[in-house]
């Protein structure tokens, strides 16, 4: 049975200030129950204080970005080492945002997946289409290049230890999420290629869903059957909202 993650991505926003409110909110307001997990994702700087703050409490810390490197001279690069000696547990990797924005390959984007998992560190594998790319029919495509390029690099058997996100880049931060059931359509395909490798490890791995999804609309996302979890944004800074997801997940 896989337990529901609801992870907050909080891109690059917050203060010490606004961290300290937001998590004493979420700290507070946990849902009772069980079958759930809650996850953080501050920018680097916060991370420390973070997981200081959140310490003894239901929410786990992870971190948005990890060099595919171990150290040595790359400047501004993080390693993943250290967001491990730091208490991180998951690290997002392949986000649109830095595929788009900052050129990451999938080839790079399977690098920090294996070097996260090397450091012990769960990564969260973010793959998902453009408005451009599923009006032209290619969702499956691109999302199987996407995840192609990791489980060429890593195989199968890491997935044991590795989340998955769908993310279409249509529906984040744009209001225009999807729907149950095209959500759905796309985390069934997904398990099902890595069914094609494995059944027993795609039958156990979490695929998150995000892009725009909020107390609103998370019952009826978490309760499609490929549905494991949220990658939430903009709902993810504010604790009330958080938590309504979080709701979510624990009744659905
Ligand atoms: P929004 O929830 O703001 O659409 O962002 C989704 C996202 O990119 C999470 O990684």
């Amino acid at each position: 049975m896989r337990d529901f993650l609801i992870a907050g991505n909080w891109k690059m926003n917050g203060s010490s200030a606004a961290n300290e409110a937001l998590l004493a909110g979420i700290v507070a307001g946990v849902p009772g129950g069980s079958g759930f997990s809650l996850l953080v994702c501050p920018p680097y700087p916060y991370i420390a204080s973070v997981a200081a703050r959140v310490a003894g409490s239901a929410v786990k810390v992870g971190a948005q970005n990890v060099s595919e490197h171990e150290s040595g001279a790359y400047t501004g690069e993080v390693a993943p080492s250290m967001l491990a000696d730091l208490g991180c547990e998951y690290v997002i990797v392949g986000h649109s945002e830095r595929r788009a924005m900052y050129g990451e390959s999938s080839f790079q984007v399977a690098a920090k997946f294996q070097a996260a998992q090397a450091a012990g560190i769960v990564p969260i594998l973010c793959v998902g289409e453009t408005l451009e790319e599923r009006e032209a029919g290619t969702t499956e495509s691109v999302v199987d290049y996407q995840l192609g390029a990791v489980l060429d690099a890593a195989g199968i058997a890491a997935f044991a230890k590795a989340v998955v996100a769908y993310e279409p880049v249509w529906a984040i931060g744009t209001g225009m999420t999807a729907t149950p059931e095209q959500a759905q359509d796309v985390h069934r395909h997904i398990r099902a290629q890595l069914s094609k490798k494995d059944a027993d490890i795609a039958a156990q791995v979490r695929i998150l869903y995000g892009g725009s999804m909020k107390g609103e609309n998370a019952a009826g996302l978490l309760a499609m059957p490929d549905i494991d979890g949220g990658l939430i944004g903009g709902a993810s800074l504010k604790a009330k909202d958080f938590l309504a997801i979080a709701e979510a997940a624990a009744r659905s």
